[in-house]
């Protein structure tokens, strides 16, 4: 069953997301050649404890930290690591806020000094996608609405959209139906009504979809080694239309 919030509901939500949403602009001023993942795990940690809140992810089906960081051909899933971030390198993090039981969730690709043309791009691409998607996060409209969006604008693009991961409802708990793909026929999934909250979180290639996990049973790769980028927010579903929980720039 999709539950749909009250309003004190997602407001309580939409504080996790503003909190999770300032963790992400101190993340970015620490992005860059020679910090290591780990220190900004441990910094998302102390950042979240400060402001009375705490990582979801962080014991979830045995995950061992606050964060995800994925680097270059890692779709998602990436441990943070104690090896130095380099010069080009694109690296997403991606974590789940909890702020008195109720969660937000948002991750964020970024450049690490300079990048390439072609991973710029890439990045530039995966965040105009999600907003395609957020665009069609409209009571009445279905969820097909949203992965449809994503597609055709990512294919026209010349990227492809990974279907081994993909979003979903969120609440009280990080994982709440309905499932959220980036891709498909516009006449799947249900259709969105007021007061559902789901997470948009597009990950587009530079070659193949397909994704293989490693021996660690995360973190998930590229087949072919080419670069993949992500963006990420938790989205309320409004009469008003969509409301972006996890936005940066309000
Ligand atoms: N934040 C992820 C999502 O977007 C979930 C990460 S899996 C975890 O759905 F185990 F690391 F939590
Ligand atoms: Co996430």
């Amino acid at each position: 069953m999709i539950t749909r919030k009250t309003q004190e509901e997602i407001n309580k939500m939409h504080k996790a997301g503003k909190l999770l949403a300032s963790c992400h602009k101190e993340i970015s001023k620490r992005i860059e050649p020679g910090t290591t993942t780990l220190e900004i795990d441990q910094f998302v940690e102390a950042y979240l404890k400060k402001h009375g809140a705490t990582p979801e992810q962080k014991g979830y089906q045995g995950y061992q930290f606050a964060t995800c960081a994925s680097i270059n051909d890692v779709v998602c899933h990436g441990f943070p690591s104690p090896t130095p971030l380099r010069e080009g390198d694109i690296v997403t993090i991606d974590f789940v806020v909890n702020l008195d039981g109720w969660l937000a969730d948002s991750a964020w690709s970024y450049a690490v000094g300079k990048v390439s043309e072609n991973g710029l791009r890439l990045m530039k691409t995966t965040k105009e996608a999600l907003y395609k998607g957020i665009e069609h996060a409209k009571v009445g409209n279905r969820i097909g609405h949203i992965a449809n969006a994503i597609e055709v604008f990512a294919k026209a693009k010349r990227y492809s959209v990974v279907r081994d991961f993909i979003g979903h409802g969120i609440g009280s708990m990080m994982h709440e139906p309905p499932l959220v793909p980036h891709f498909g026929p516009i006449e799947q999934g249900p259709v969105l009504e007021e007061g559902m909250i789901i997470t948009i979180e597009p990950m587009l290639n530079c070659g193949s979809f397909h994704t293989y996990v490693e021996e660690d049973g995360w973190t998930a790769r590229t087949v072919d080694g080419e670069l993949s980028a992500q963006y990420e927010h938790t989205v309320a579903i409004t009469n008003n239309g969509p409301i972006i929980l996890t936005d940066q720039d309000s």
